[in-house]
């Protein structure tokens, strides 16, 4: 049931029940950090294997210390110049800080949502959250409370109204070795932003045999139909004629006869407004009629970095 009372929403976190709240990029499902029994809850309603870890969503940069402990430099900095807003830091956890959100790591990942209802919500609790996107376990994730409401309504749910979120793709994941920040995961703030802010990162994103980030590898982001990416829409389409054709195009509509559905994400060629509008759209294609999702790739810089990412793992088979 969608609400927008933050009280009522307070009340069940409160109760150690599960709601689901928007943030500035996708919505989450939350839960009382410390209490195991909720953060239990949260595996069972989205059936995510225990072996991925959480993210705790904090409502002041202070509360970091509470959580984390031997902070780098670079991750205080980071911190300060982007939060509250879509990063997440991985950094060496508290002993207090269940094993349950870490997944049994000796790290625990953080961040400070840059959400007004969030941080109001934040604020009337006296402890953090924990909060994975409101999906079941790797479908698309959701960008309005309507998407949560129609993923979770047998459960009964209640989805804390914040209207539809402004980046639209999840935060950006940065870990360290030493001082050294090293990204986990592209998503809502570009890579360019932070090497502007720290000067020096590294990848872990091409080391798919150890993943930093448990839960990074698989099928993921991904819609019932079948979907392929390309650079050349014309081509793909025309090895494909034989069906039902839905497009995601980065900034031009294609005219085609086999094409009975399609969205465009940009029409002004911007990265960032394509990536607000990616899984709202792949949520509408998936529901059409097509047999098939064909999706343009986009450039790879700014969030079109992001964007790709998670088309690549939506087309995963
Ligand atoms: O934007 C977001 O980050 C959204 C909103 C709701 O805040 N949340 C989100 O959570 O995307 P989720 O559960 O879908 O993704 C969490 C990912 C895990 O899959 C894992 O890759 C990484 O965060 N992660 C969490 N804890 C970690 C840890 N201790 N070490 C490495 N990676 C971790
Ligand atoms: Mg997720």
């Amino acid at each position: 049931m969608i609400t927008t009372s933050i009280k009522e929403a307070a009340s069940k976190l409160n109760e150690n029940e599960l709601v689901a709240i928007p943030t500035e990029t996708v919505y989450g499902l939350a839960a009382n950090a410390y209490s195991e029994k909720a953060i239990r809850k949260i595996f069972d309603l989205k059936k995510r294997p225990l072996k991925n870890p959480l993210i705790v969503h904090i409502k002041a940069l202070e509360e970091i210390d509470a959580i984390a402990t031997e902070i780098p430099e670079a991750a205080r900095k980071l911190a300060q110049i982007f939060w509250p807003g879509p990063l997440t830091l991985v950094l060496k956890k508290r002993p207090e800080i269940s094993n349950l959100i870490t997944a049994g790591n000796d790290t625990v990942a953080i961040r400070m949502p840059n959400h007004k209802v969030a941080l109001e919500l934040l604020n009337t609790l006296n402890f953090p959250i924990v909060a994975p996107s409101a999906n079941p376990f790797k479908s698309i994730s959701p960008t309005t409370a309507q998407h949560v409401e129609t993923y979770f309504e047998k459960e009964n749910l209640t989805v804390l109204e914040g209207g539809a979120c402004t980046f639209g793709i999840e935060s950006t994941i940065i870990g360290f070795e030493g001082n050294r920040a090293i990204v986990y995961r592209l998503g809502s703030i570009p890579l360019e932003k932070i090497k502007g802010a720290i000067g020096e990162l590294e990848s872990s994103l091409n080391n798919d045999k150890k993943p930093n980030a448990p839960g990074m590898m698989n099928k993921h982001y991904a819609p019932q139909k079948k979907m392929v990416i390309t650079t050349n829409l014309s081509n793909e389409i025309a090895l494909n004629k034989h069906l039902k054709i839905g497009i995601l195009a980065y900034t031009q509509p294609i005219l085609n006869q086999n094409v009975i559905y399609q969205e465009v994400l940009s029409n002004v060629g911007c990265t960032e407004e394509a990536a607000a509008n990616l899984y709202a759209s792949l949520h509408r294609i998936d529901k059409s009629a097509c047999d098939i999702i064909i999706a343009e790739k986009l450039p790879e810089y700014q969030f079109g970095m992001s964007v790709n990412d998670r088309l690549k793992r939506a087309a995963s088979a």
